[in-house]
């Protein structure tokens, strides 16, 4: 019989639960245990699940002492990774660390020379990658399709409802992930430097809060507010709450209901960042989280075409100045549910580089590499100037 290899997940979170199911359902891995601080989320969503009879552990400690797993998922918010990480590859696990590897370099090296020490597999959370646009964008401008790459236009535009639950959650405090490009963006760094295919070594940035703004706040939560028209009232939407959760009596019980416009954030909700490449290619980075239709686009120029792409309508479009022919490249997944399907993908791809004993194909330098650069655009928003990234930044 094929082996299956046995993984745990660690934070049974929004994130924790997709890799829970998709886990599940694998042929190639059986899911031996849970870890995750609520007790009441771990059991709702297990029954959810119909993993109740799945070994679960309330700290990390307790699940490398006691628990039986190969491999983590660790889908814990971003200022814990590092810690997990480290903990993990000391007990000889492999790891899955989403993005953002870690919040700051120096963290990121740490894991670096932990996995290394250890001799464990580490791949990063960069779905993207896969995603049947990004996966052709890289391949056509990695070959040469386009002449010698010299321009980069990519943008992110998050959805208002999706934008204003990172509002209510964890990910509004910048501390906790090292600022919103980093939480959220790290992905788009990713792709936009695997395009380039070269060391950023230069950045500037600018970014405000200038439409979830504190002074539109009528009550600190939504179950205490009148405003029965208010277009964020908390109804439940963007998050995966326990039974409990919902049903919680009070506001401050309910870990969602903080108001939108609240002052207790300092996360930006527009950005944008220029970053120079050492090989020349100059990068744009446009982000908002108040858009009616989410989707990302990237617009690569290089000296023979340029390429046009869009994760909303799936389609490439590349106009040759060369030949005067414009090609238009279908990218539409079969597999619509996460990241276009890529998380499917992603996943097997971590399962089948420890069974084969491959190295993993989104590694620890694209995740120090993102660090890096978010560490340097969050700098140059705050001081408002250029900020140059040595390339010792990229050693650990
Ligand atoms: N790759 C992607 O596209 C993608 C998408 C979403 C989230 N993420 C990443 O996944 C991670 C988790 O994000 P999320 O949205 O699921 O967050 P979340 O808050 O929904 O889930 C995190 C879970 O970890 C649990 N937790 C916190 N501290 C713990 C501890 N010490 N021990 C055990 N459990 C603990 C929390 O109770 C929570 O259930 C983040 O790093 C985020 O950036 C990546």
């Amino acid at each position: 019989m094929q082996k299956k290899l046995k993984m745990a997940v660690i934070g049974f979170g929004q994130r924790g639960y997709c890799f829970a199911e998709m886990i599940k359902k694998h042929p190639r891995a059986e899911l031996t245990a849970i870890c995750e601080k609520s007790a009441d989320r771990a059991e709702c969503f297990a029954r959810e699940l119909d993993i109740t009879d799945i070994p679960s552990f309330d700290s990390v400690e307790e699940l490398i002492a006691k628990g039986d797993f190969e491999a983590a998922v660790i889908t814990l918010p971003d200022w814990l990774h590092h810690d997990c990480a480290i903990a993990c590859c000391r007990a000889g696990r492999h790891i899955m660390l989403e993005k953002p590897m870690a919040p700051t370099a120096e963290e990121c090296r740490d894991i670096i020379r932990s996995v290394q020490g250890n001799k464990c597999q580490l791949q990063i959370g960069f779905v993207l990658r896969h995603h049947p646009v990004f996966r052709k964008v890289i391949e056509i401008t990695r070959s040469g399709g386009l002449g010698q790459v010299l321009n980069i236009t990519s943008t992110e535009h998050i959805g208002v409802m999706h934008g204003a639950s990172y509002m209510r959650r964890w990910h509004r405090k910048s501390a906790n992930s090292g600022g919103f490009i980093l939480a959220k963006c790290s992905h788009d760094i990713d792709i936009i430097s695997a395009v380039a295919n070269s060391p950023a070594v230069k950045v500037a940035s600018f970014g405000s809060t200038d439409f979830f703004t504190p002074d539109k706040q009528k009550y600190q939560y939504c179950s205490l507010c009148p405003d029965e028209n208010c277009r964020f009232r908390f109804k439940g939407e963007m998050v995966r709450m326990s039974e409990t959760e919902k049903a919680a009596p009070s506001a401050q019980a309910k870990p969602f209901d903080l108001c939108v416009y609240n002052d207790d954030k300092d996360v930006v909700d527009h950005q944008v960042a220029l970053i120079d490449f050492a090989n020349g290619v100059k990068a744009t980075f446009t982000l908002n989280l108040f858009a009616a239709v989410p989707k990302r686009t990237i617009c690569v120029a290089g000296t023979e075409a340029i390429l046009y792409a869009d994760t909303a309508d799936e389609f490439i479009t590349i106009h040759n100045s060369l030949t005067g022919e414009t090609q238009k490249i279908d990218c539409k997944s079969e597999n619509a549910s996460g990241h276009g399907g890529s998380d499917e993908v992603f996943l097997s791809d971590f399962i089948d580089s420890i069974i084969e004993d491959l190295p993993p194909k989104i590694d620890f330098k694209a995740g120090l590499s993102s660090t890096v650069i978010g560490n340097a655009i969050e700098k140059a928003r705050l001081t408002g100037s250029v900020v140059e990234i040595p390339p010792e930044d990229y050693r650990w």
